[in-house]
């Protein structure tokens, strides 16, 4: 940590600008004591975050939060809808809570596209393999967690999440450079294509871990073992320090790392290697390797990214208006990942259990803005409501994290994730994805002057500014 006490230094900062005094000291309205409050603050936290939601109104699209920015559409990317999408699948796994499942199951099953394998047309040209990971990832866990099927002559959770990985496991996604690894973008034309990063991996190596534990076909776990192993190959993931960076680019053979470090890389490569290591029982060498993995990766989260036990985003919180639409929602994915890694680890229950339950108290504790005083906002280690107002966003990403944080404390008393053998419901498909493109058009043969003139799009693109998001991480 750069500082050893970031919320002082944040609210000593913020009392400074009187239109973002925080209300400190104010009652908190969110109790989380005993089970019967988590589920009484979950409920409320979750119609509040449904009111961000238009996607169930006539005229509105299923599936998405307001967006995206760049068509000044709202604060919100496409992948973010899937984000939350699998905050309301675990919130009523964790809590039973059935009122918004329709919600859900419409939002999952609208964004699949044509050929079910979530690449709708609508954000095709602007597609990263993270924005599709994370849709499948909520697929992924609709299955995993018995989430009601859809009709029959609708795709399938397990089927949607297969068809996610088999088109990113695709060679059209895989090339020789840095030795590996999928990039960014899934466009040549995009901006980040010659971008390899961390979090497009990690989302493909999660999906792989857990379809292996599902399905106990080897194929996956060999490219989740792969990628895992690209990651570190290419270091990003730190050998000693156990740091995870962002990414690098093909052109400087992904030597010339991004080294900022958020904390949903972290999280979701613990995740994926609790699954591998479960999934390696009775290999012992091999869970050994993945033992070290997750103790490595958790020793190191816990450090930088819960100073004071509570969830603190490094690259950014420490100055208001510095974190992305996508970043403020990062804590969410963060507790409810960390969670599921001790359903699948259990020597890790008693090292995360605490920390999640200290960071969930911070959480709450500072929703106590808006007119309901209950309203959420993003500084947890501050101790009072700050308006998402200081970040530019409506609050929707924050308020899904509290969700997240308070829905988590009841992973206790929820069962862990199934497979196939142990009561999963979900229908396969090995050959889902097999009908994909990754172009709309028959691709025509890229010559010279298509590289140049794509090379001339970036160029102008960055020109604009538009680009300088792209190193952090997220496109639509
Ligand atoms: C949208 O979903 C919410 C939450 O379930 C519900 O209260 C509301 O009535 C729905 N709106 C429509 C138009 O279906
Ligand atoms: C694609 O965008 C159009 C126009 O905004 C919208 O009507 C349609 O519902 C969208 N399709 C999907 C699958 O989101
Ligand atoms: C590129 O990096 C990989 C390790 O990530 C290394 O094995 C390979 O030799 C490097 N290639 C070049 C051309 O430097
Ligand atoms: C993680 O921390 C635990 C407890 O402090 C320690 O026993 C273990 O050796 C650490 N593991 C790694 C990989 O650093
Ligand atoms: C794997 O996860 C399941 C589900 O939580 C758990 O019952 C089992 O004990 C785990 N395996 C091991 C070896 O701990
Ligand atoms: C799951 O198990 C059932 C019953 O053993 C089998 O018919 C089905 O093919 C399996 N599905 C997958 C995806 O392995
Ligand atoms: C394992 O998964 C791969 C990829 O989906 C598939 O091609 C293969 O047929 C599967 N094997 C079995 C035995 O189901």
């Amino acid at each position: 940590m750069a500082t050893s006490s970031p919320a002082r230094w944040l609210v000593a900062v913020l009392a400074t600008a009187s239109s973002l005094v925080p209300s400190a000291l104010a009652e908190p309205y969110y109790k989380i004591g005993t089970s019967a409050e988590i589920r009484q603050s979950a409920r409320t936290l979750a119609y509040d975050l449904m009111l961000y939601y238009q996607g169930n109104k006539s005229g509105e699209i299923p599936g998405i939060l307001p967006g995206p920015p760049t068509e000044h559409k709202g604060d919100y990317y496409w992948w973010e809808g899937g984000a939350m999408m699998g905050t309301y699948v675990d919130y009523w796994h964790l809590t039973g809570d059935t009122s918004y499942n329709h919600v859900v199951t419409e939002g999952l099953l609208h964004q699949t596209g044509p050929n079910a394998d979530y690449m709708p047309p609508n954000h095709t040209a602007s597609l990263g393999n993270d924005d599709q990971g994370f849709w499948g990832m909520s697929a992924m866990l609709a299955a995993e967690t018995k989430f009601p099927n859809p009709p029959e002559d609708k795709p399938q959770w397990l089927a949607l999440a297969q068809a996610v990985f088999h088109t990113q496991a695709s060679p059209d996604r895989h090339d020789d450079t840095c030795k590996g690894g999928l990039r960014w973008q899934v466009p040549p034309t995009n901006t980040g294509y010659n971008y390899k990063n961390t979090i497009a991996n990690a989302c493909f190596f999660n999906i792989g871990a857990r379809l292996a534990r599902y399905t106990k076909n080897a194929t996956y776990a060999d490219w989740a073992e792969k990628t895992f192993q690209w990651l570190w190959d290419v270091e990003y993931i730190d050998h000693e320090l156990w740091r995870v960076y962002d990414g690098g680019h093909v052109e400087n053979n992904c030597t010339d790392i991004n080294k900022a470090q958020f904390s949903y890389n972290a999280a979701l490569l613990m995740h994926g290697a609790a699954y591998m290591w479960n999934y390696t029982e009775g290999k012992p060498a091999k869970q050994a390797v993945w033992k070290t993995r997750i103790d490595g990766l958790l020793n190191r989260t816990l450090i930088d990214f819960f100073p004071g036990n509570i969830a603190f985003e490094v690259p950014c919180e420490s100055r208001p208006g510095a974190c992305s639409p996508d970043m403020l929602s990062f804590k969410g994915y963060v507790h409810r990942w960390m969670a599921v890694v001790t359903q699948l680890a259990p020597w890790t229950k008693e090292i995360i259990l605490p920390v999640l339950r200290e960071s969930a108290t911070a959480a709450v504790n500072q929703c106590t803005g808006g007119d309901t005083g209950r309203r959420c906002g993003f500084y947890w280690s501050t101790g009072a409501f700050i308006d998402p107002a200081v970040d530019h966003t409506s609050g929707a990403g924050e308020a899904m994290s509290v969700l997240a944080a308070v829905s988590s404390l009841l992973i206790d008393e929820a069962p862990p994730p199934t497979t196939n053998v142990t009561g999963g419901i979900s229908k396969g498909d090995n050959n889902a994805g097999s009908r994909s493109k990754d172009r709309p058009d028959p691709p025509a043969p890229i010559t010279t002057g298509d590289r140049a003139g794509a090379a001339i799009v970036t160029i102008i693109i960055l020109s604009l500014g538009i680009g300088a998001w792209a190193w952090m991480s997220f496109g639509d």
